[in-house]
Order: structure tokens, then C-alpha cells, then sequence
């Protein structure tokens, strides 16, 4: 299976064989669009020419990798939404070209299942049934998964995404773009008691069937964050408060969403968790659902997260994905389009 990514700034292509249930990762090449740094955020239109000039060599790469000649690939699946439409259709319209020229089937991905499907291809048991926390910079979502296939959204954030939360309140600190990872860095070596935000959407009085439940939210803390930063700003001390401004912003955001996961988890009997998206390959969030997890779940409990290179977006996940479906008998066809909004659940 050939497996081609270009939902945002990533031209991703990989190649994932299958041998009855074992899926192997033969070769992952993705090309990041640094371009976008200049303007501090993705510029759509760049984001779609980028991808025109790269998808050929960097699909080209991974087939040499994989030591795969273009009469080896038997399938192609290509995200087809959600996320850019201009920069989506690149890599719609490259996969429908070559499986037609090819005579194989395509089969259209859903990025979101995709990053669901980034944990199985490193550690076979990150399999359904399980709880889902799907965490990137356009997403925030909590789910059950009974099976592949099978997912039941059971609460979301209500504003920002957990990795847009990151990115913003980077910038909000003076961090370069893109700034999430800046401000995890920073945070490392914060002092957590020095400032305290609030865990936005979480207190002991919510029951199952709340609205808030399972639903985040993350803009008051934005808002708490802006105004330590102007404080700081105010007495001259951001050089030194940064690092715990930082602390502080990631100690509220990953408790809130440690909390909810576990419940979910909870609620729904499953004792496996599986993260997935840019920030699930956060080294805090992931050891805090982890602890959490055996405190409430029991030592049975266990939590799944991806790598790095298979949480950020990338078209390994996508292929894995586009092989559960073509194992169902699912084909996408010439009319295969491509989406900004699609949702999971
Ligand atoms: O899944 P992804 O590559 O792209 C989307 O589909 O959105 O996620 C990118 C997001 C960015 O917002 C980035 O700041 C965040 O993931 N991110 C992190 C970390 N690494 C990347 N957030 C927190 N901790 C990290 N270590
Ligand atoms: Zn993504």
C-alpha cells in the first residue's frame, strides 16, 4: 500500500505491506514546508504550490526505500480530508493519476482515522477496543473505539485544539513559529509552583451526561496565559518568567485532558488508551495519562502513543488506515474528491 499525505504542510509518502493481520512499514519520506515560518503560519496557497513541486520525489523516495518498483504497489490510499482543500487535492489528484495509470484501486483517508492508526504500526497492541485522544494542531477529540471502523465522539474541545492552544500561547511568550515545541522545551525546566491557571472545564461535581464531561476547552487559558505575560511584561521579568508561564499553561492543559481520558476510559470499561496527533508525542501528557490511568484503571491499564514521526502528520498512518479498508472490500474511484471539513464521528 501506498500511502500519500498533504493535508497541511507536510508532503508525506509511504509505503506499509501487509501480511494477514501483521502490517510492516516498508519506507516513510516526509518533506516539511519550512516556507511558512516567514509568515508565522501556514499560507494556504504556498501550502498547495509546495506540495505540486514535492509530491512526485518525495512519492518517488519512498518507493526507492521501500525497494518497490511502481508494478509493486497493489493500492493507494491518500488522505482526502479534513484539512486544506487546495493542498489536499495535490495529493488526491497525484494518487488518482497513478492508480489509474497502475489499474489499482485508491481508497480516501480520513487524516483523523488516520493518526488513529499511527500506534499500531509501532506496537501491534494498540488495538480496539480502546479510548481515544486524538490531539493536534487542528483537532481535539475524545473517542470510543469498540473496533476499527467503529467511532462514537464522545466530547471535543469547544474552541482552540490542544496543539493550536500550544502554538498560540508560544507566540502569545515571544517563542518562534511554529511554537509548540519551543514552549514544551521551556516548560521543561519551569518552576510548576510559581504560577497556577486553572483546568479549564474540569471539576469534581461533573457527572456522565454533563455536557462538560468530556468536552475541553482551552481559550480561558490562552486568556490566563496573555495575562501573565503582560503582568510579567508589565515588571520587566518575562526573560525569567517564561519557562514557568510555560510550566503552568502545560501543567493546566494536560491535566484537564489526562482527567477526561481517564474517565472516558472509565466509563466505557476499557483499559487500553490511545493517543494520537502532533501532540500525543508529548513526553508530560503521555506520562500523566499513564500514571493516572494505573490509578484509576488498575495495573492492567495501558497507554499507547505514537513517536514522534508517526504522531506529527505523516502518510504512514494513512497507508496503514487505507489497508483496514481495502481489507473490507472499500474502494474510492475516479470521483474521489477532497474535503476541509469530514468528520470522524
Ligand atoms: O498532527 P499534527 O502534525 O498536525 C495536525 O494534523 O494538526 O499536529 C501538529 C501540532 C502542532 O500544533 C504542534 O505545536 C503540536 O502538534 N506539537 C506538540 C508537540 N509536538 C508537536 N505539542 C505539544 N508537545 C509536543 N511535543
Ligand atoms: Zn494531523
Amino acid at each position: 500500500m501506498l500511502g500519500i499525505e498533504s493535508s497541511c504542510d507536510e508532503t508525506s509518502a509511504a509505503v506499509v505491506s501487509s501480511r494477514g493481520d501483521e502490517a510492516t512499514l516498508d519506507s516513510l519520506v516526509i518533506l516539511s514546508q519550512d516556507v511558512h515560518a516567514v509568515f508565522g503560519g501556514v499560507v494556504p496557497e504556498i501550502a498547495s504550490r509546495a506540495h505540486l513541486a514535492s509530491v512526485a520525489p518525495v512519492v518517488k523516495r519512498a518507493l526507492a526505500d521501500a525497494a518497490c518498483a511502481l508494478d509493486g504497489i497493489d493500492a493507494i490510499g491518500v488522505t482526502n480530508g479534513p484539512g486544506l482543500v487546495g493542498a489536499l487535492l495535490v495529493g488526491v489528484s497525484f494518487a488518482k493519476a497513478l492508480a489509474a495509470s497502475l489499474d489499482v484501486p485508491v481508497i480516501g483517508v480520513n487524516h483523523l482515522e488516520g493518526h488513529l492508526f499511527a500506534t499500531v504500526l509501532e506496537d501491534r497492541a494498540a488495538a480496539p477496543p480502546f479510548t481515544a485522544l486524538l490531539v493536534s494542531g487542528g483537532h481535539t477529540m475524545l473517542l470510543d473505539v469498540p473496533g476499527w471502523g467503529e467511532y462514537r465522539l464522545l466530547g471535543a474541545t469547544r474552541d482552540d485544539a490542544a496543539g493550536e492552544a500550544f502554538d498560540k500561547t508560544a507566540k502569545l511568550m515571544g517563542l518562534p513559529y511554529p511554537g509548540g515545541r519551543h514552549s514544551v522545551t521551556r516548560a521543561a525546566s519551569g518552576d510548576p509552583s510559581r504560577f497556577r491557571f486553572s483546568r479549564p472545564m474540569l471539576n469534581a461535581g461533573q457527572r456522565p451526561g454533563d455536557a462538560d464531561y468530556y468536552d475541553v476547552s482551552f481559550s480561558g487559558l490562552k486568556t490566563a496565559v496573555l495575562h501573565a505575560v503582560r503582568d510579567a511584561e508589565k515588571h520587566g521579568t518575562l526573560d525569567g518568567d517564561r519557562a514557568h508561564i510555560a510550566r503552568a499553561f502545560q501543567d493546566a492543559l494536560i491535566e484537564t485532558l489526562a482527567a477526561k481520558t481517564v474517565r472516558a476510559a472509565a466509563a466505557h470499561g476499557r483499559a487500553r488508551i490511545v493517543l494520537g496527533g502532533g501532540v500525543a508525542c508529548n513526553a508530560a501528557l503521555t506520562g500523566a495519562v499513564r500514571a493516572l490511568a494505573t490509578r484509576e484503571l488498575g495495573a492492567e491499564a495501558a497507554v499507547f502513543a505514537p513517536t514522534v514521526r508517526l504522531a506529527t502528520d505523516n502518510a504512514a498512518m494513512i497507508a496503514r488506515a487505507a489497508l483496514f479498508h481495502l481489507g473490507r472490500g472499500e474502494r474510492s474511484g475516479p470521483s474521489l474528491n477532497a474535503f476541509s471539513s469530514m468528520p470522524l464521528a
